[in-house]
């Protein structure tokens, strides 16, 4: 089969013919009709600290129709249209995953690929209302925005809601989740254009990051926030403790805008703040995920879709901040995309 393999030397991705895997027991077998990306592989690729002996093969989101299932697969079958949970070995504590835990794509052979083998455990009906390109896109970055707001961010409703960066596939998930659960939500952003798109969405305000007087403006704006959804960090950080309500929570998940330079104790303690650390999310938030998707008829916002053949320019579209929503990968037709 085709596969997208990480070069070790390049540090970009090369196609490669490898053996198609075989199911054993509890596995499934899946051709994939398409995957997304995702900033967890564009810091692989820009940081180059993934090594192994063995190929590897990114990728942490897909969706497809399953081609085989082993002898000790019931609840699945071949002809099945099916979406992957990529939060492999979360463990027994619903607060905090095990010491096995890892994100599909590394070690586990990912979905940049014509086919994946996974764990029947893995593996969910693809919601009916979504095309396979936007049920790819859903489950990182879906299930991250179900765990921070819902679960970390402790929702309440009526929360007014503040989420930064919202061209970002996590970022834009959290809103639409916030929005469906008929919360206020207001965001920020580097470009007046993707404002628009999200007051377009539902989007109560929004300003512009790279404003000086951003965080003045938002609380002139909308007073404050008592759910703070954040994935940049970054200079930026402080200024959202001072922007929460008493007894607020800032669910953060990333680190986009590098690590955070100062923060003002007396505003913690004295607003009984909470900053939680948030990470994708246990087997119960994905399945609570997908629910929520069906029952609100929730459909991920796309930003472009690729060829397999030009992979390296996704992931250089997102490296620029380019896009609004997920970026996406057709993986239908896969030799023949390269012939062209
Ligand atoms: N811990 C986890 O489980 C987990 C899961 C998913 C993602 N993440 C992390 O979360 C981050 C976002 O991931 P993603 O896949 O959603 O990425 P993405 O689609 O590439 O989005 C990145 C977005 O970050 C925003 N941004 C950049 N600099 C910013 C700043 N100074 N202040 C506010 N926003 C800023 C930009 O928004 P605008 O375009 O609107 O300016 C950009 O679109 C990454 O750091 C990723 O590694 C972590």
């Amino acid at each position: 089969m085709k596969a997208l393999l990480l070069s070790q030397k390049t540090y970009d991705f090369e196609v490669k013919d490898i053996e198609k895997p075989k199911v054993s027991k509890s596995e499934v077998l899946i051709k994939l009709n398409a995957a997304a990306i995702n900033h967890h592989e564009l810091w692989t690729l820009k940081e180059k600290n993934l090594k192994s002996d063995a190929p590897i093969l990114l990728g942490s989101d897909g969706a497809g129709i399953i081609e085989d299932v082993g002898t000790e697969v019931e609840r699945l079958k071949p002809g099945d249209e099916v979406v992957i949970n990529p939060s492999l070995n979360w463990g027994e504590k619903d607060r905090i995953q095990s010491r096995q835990y890892e994100i599909l794509g590394f070690p586990t052979r990912g979905t940049f690929a014509e086919y994946i083998l996974i764990g029947a455990q893995y593996v969910y009906p693809k919601p009916e209302h979504l095309s396979f390109e936007e049920a790819a896109a859903l489950p990182l970055a879906g299930l991250t925005a179900y765990r921070a707001l819902f679960t970390r961010g402790e929702f309440e409703p009526d929360s007014k809601i503040l989420i930064t960066g919202i061209g970002g596939g996590a970022a834009l998930f959290a809103m639409n989740f916030a929005i469906a659960s008929d919360a206020e939500v207001y965001v920020t952003s580097s470009d007046e254009t993707k404002m628009s798109k999200a007051i377009e969405l539902g989007a109560k305000g929004a300003v512009n990051y790279k404003n000086n007087d951003w965080s003045t403006e938002l609380k002139k704006m909308a007073g404050g926030f008592d759910i703070i959804i954040d994935s940049a960090a970054g200079p930026g950080f402080s200024s959202l403790v001072d922007l929460a309500h008493p007894g607020g929570r800032i669910a953060l998940f990333g680190r986009t805008a590098g690590n955070i330079s100062s923060l003002n104790p007396r505003a913690i303690f004295w607003k009984q703040l909470s900053i939680h650390g948030t990470t994708m999310g246990n087997d119960q938030e994905f399945k609570a995920m997908m629910e929520f998707i069906s029952n609100k008829n929730i459909r991920p916002v796309i930003d472009s879709v690729f060829p397999p053949k030009d992979i390296n320019l996704a992931f250089e579209k997102m490296d620029q901040g380019k896009q609004f929503g997920k970026i996406v990968m057709d993986l239908n037709n896969f030799s023949s995309s390269f012939q062209k």
